[in-house]
């Protein structure tokens, strides 16, 4: 009797551990929903400065951005374009945004329904980094980033020397693999990069998909980016609370021979479109589509308004969740 009694208790500690396995558990909790007009432009400052990036770009305030109609939002999704009706021969007026949170660690879903298109001129990303002063001793994570014609994600991580990736465990295509900006034998300023291993993951092929999501998980071991295309979008995405270790291979995997907690710290988000500069500038000669199209890209941004108006983000939500 008092075994069958022990016996049942222990059968039902087990079966208690196996439903609190980790699949099972939800490992995260939602600590900012950026969603909308009631709350999307909250989280974000508008950044009025000069670009820190060299781009021929004229970043305006939320006023600005606001009465030139570069920004708006409804109820289920905000828009951040950029002035596609007039010459710029001062920098094409866009916006970029930087969350007011500073974040060490945790799991940012961004869910977009449009993303600037790939058009010559124009360098769209959705980042991450500690500050300018502190660059790049504080690390930055490259989410979402591309150039001119591109259609295919770039993730890449920049940080100070000793951090390095083994390139393994993702979907995606290593590019480089140590993360040091000066490291030789790669281009200078490189960093780690990953290729996206998705055709829909960037600029015109996510929006003829009708968008998608990007998770960015910050570990102490690991940076880790998946993408969905929106028919692929997991359901259990959003409704409760998302379980990395269910999603399978990450499209990219930043882990390997790096101490997370001493190369990222204190990170604010950003979404900005900017033009040209010490990207999209430098290699406007080596993208035969673009160079035939003006002598610079400066040139171009600033004379082809028209060539901008799908150079918006439409974003659904931006959330992020803490373990
Ligand atoms: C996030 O905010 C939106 C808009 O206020 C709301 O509809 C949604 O339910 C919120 N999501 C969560 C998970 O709290």
């Amino acid at each position: 009797m008092i075994m069958g009694l022990a016996f049942i208790l222990l059968a039902s500690l087990l079966s208690t551990a196996v439903l609190c396995s980790p699949t099972e558990r939800a490992s995260y909790s939602l600590v900012d929903n950026c969603t909308g007009s009631s709350s999307f432009f909250s989280c974000f400052d508008f950044f009025t400065s000069r670009d820190p990036t060299n781009g021929h770009v004229r970043y305006l305030s939320q006023s600005d951005a606001q009465a030139q109609g570069l920004i708006s939002a409804s109820e289920n999704s905000v828009y951040v374009g950029v002035d596609y009706k007039n010459k710029a021969p001062n920098g094409r007026p866009s916006v970029r945004l930087q969350s007011k949170k500073l974040y060490n660690r945790g799991l940012f879903i961004l869910d977009l329904a449009h993303m600037p298109a790939s058009s010559c001129g124009s360098w769209p990303s959705f980042w991450s980094w500690g500050s300018e002063t502190a660059w790049p001793g504080s690390g930055e994570i490259d989410i979402i980033e591309g150039v001119h014609t591109n259609t295919v994600n770039a993730m890449s991580l920049h940080t100070a020397e000793g951090c390095s990736i083994s390139g393994t465990g993702l979907a995606g295509r290593v590019v480089t693999k140590d993360c040091y900006v000066h490291a030789t034998g790669q281009t200078e300023n490189a960093g780690c990069g990953i290729e996206s291993a998705s055709g829909s993951s960037f600029g015109t092929s996510l929006n003829s998909v009708s968008g998608g999501v990007y998770a960015m998980e910050w570990t102490a071991s690991a940076i880790k980016i998946w993408f969905w295309p929106r028919a692929s979008v997991p359901a259990a995405l959003g409704k409760s609370n998302p379980n990395p270790s269910e999603w399978g291979l990450p499209d990219a995997n930043f882990a390997g021979n790096c101490d997370f907690n001493r190369h990222f710290k204190d990170h604010r988000l950003v979404i900005d479109t900017t033009f040209c500069g010490d990207w999209a500038g430098v290699v406007w000669d080596s993208n035969p589509t673009c160079k035939n199209l003006a002598k610079s890209c400066q040139d171009f941004v600033a004379n082809n308004p028209g060539q901008y108006a799908e150079s918006y983000w439409r974003i659904n939500s931006l959330k992020v969740y803490s373990q």
